[in-house]
């Protein structure tokens, strides 16, 4: 069965966006930290130039990925892809289909009957692949479900100080076995394994 692993870029302090929902700020190792270039492939295909070991950690993760899952808000933010996200076809949670979409060509998939029903789906079409998760909202969902399999994140070196937390919505506290460690330029790259939470976090809702 397919993994499910969230991969995001946050900066120290926790943020994966800041207050305008920009990305620049925390995806700076992607376009500036050394030579080697990397094409991401997809519709809206750009050229990556970062660091050798990002490189290497960055074409390692996207090559175990069959599929996507991700929330609303970052589907529109990323302007739908261009139609054909690079690790695969989309599956967007939404409670309201956007105008104009389903396209024809397009690989990007709209869910709207809950959580459970977008995992799935994601999950069969990644096949022996992994699935990866974008979103924070979508991702904390699947935290507090106890669905995640993997957290990988690329721990950026800015301070944000505001912006769209990662992990401030969690009723409970997964366990998290050791992280991999990946040092790039300006980045680190944590691939943590998930285990189901047991118990409530401290102050949480
Ligand atoms: N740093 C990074 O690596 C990275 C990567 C991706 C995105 N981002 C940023 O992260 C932000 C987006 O994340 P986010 O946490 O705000 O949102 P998100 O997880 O992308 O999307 C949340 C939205 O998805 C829909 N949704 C979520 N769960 C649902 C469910 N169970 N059933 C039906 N619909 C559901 C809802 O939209 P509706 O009610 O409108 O349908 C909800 O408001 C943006 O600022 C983006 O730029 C950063």
């Amino acid at each position: 069965m397919a993994r499910l692993i969230a991969i995001m870029s946050m900066s120290l302090d926790g943020f994966v966006a800041d207050p305008e929902d920009g990305v620049t700020e925390v995806f700076g190792w992607q376009f500036t930290s050394g030579d080697v270039e990397v094409n991401t492939g997809g519709a809206d295909a750009m050229t990556l130039r970062m660091s050798a070991p990002s490189a290497a950690h960055y074409l390692g993760l996207t090559s175990e990925l069959g599929a996507v899952l991700t929330g609303r808000r970052t589907f529109d933010k990323a302007e739908g892809w261009g139609g054909n996200h690079a690790w695969g076809p989309a599956f967007v949670l939404t409670h309201h289909v956007p105008d104009g979409w389903p396209r024809a060509g397009s690989a990007v998939h709209f869910v709207t009957d809950g959580l459970d029903s977008a995992v799935q789906q994601a999950k069969d079409a990644a096949g022996e692949k992994a699935v990866g998760v974008h979103g924070a909202d979508t991702i904390q969902q699947l935290l507090n479900a106890g669905l995640l399999d993997e957290l990988a994140i690329d721990v950026a070196a800015v301070l944000l100080g505001s912006g769209v937390r990662l992990f401030d919505q969690l009723d409970a506290a997964p366990v998290l076995g050791d992280p991999s460690v990946v040092q790039g330029v300006g980045v680190t790259h944590l691939r943590y394994p998930v285990s189901r939470a047991e118990h409530p976090s401290p102050g949480t809702r």
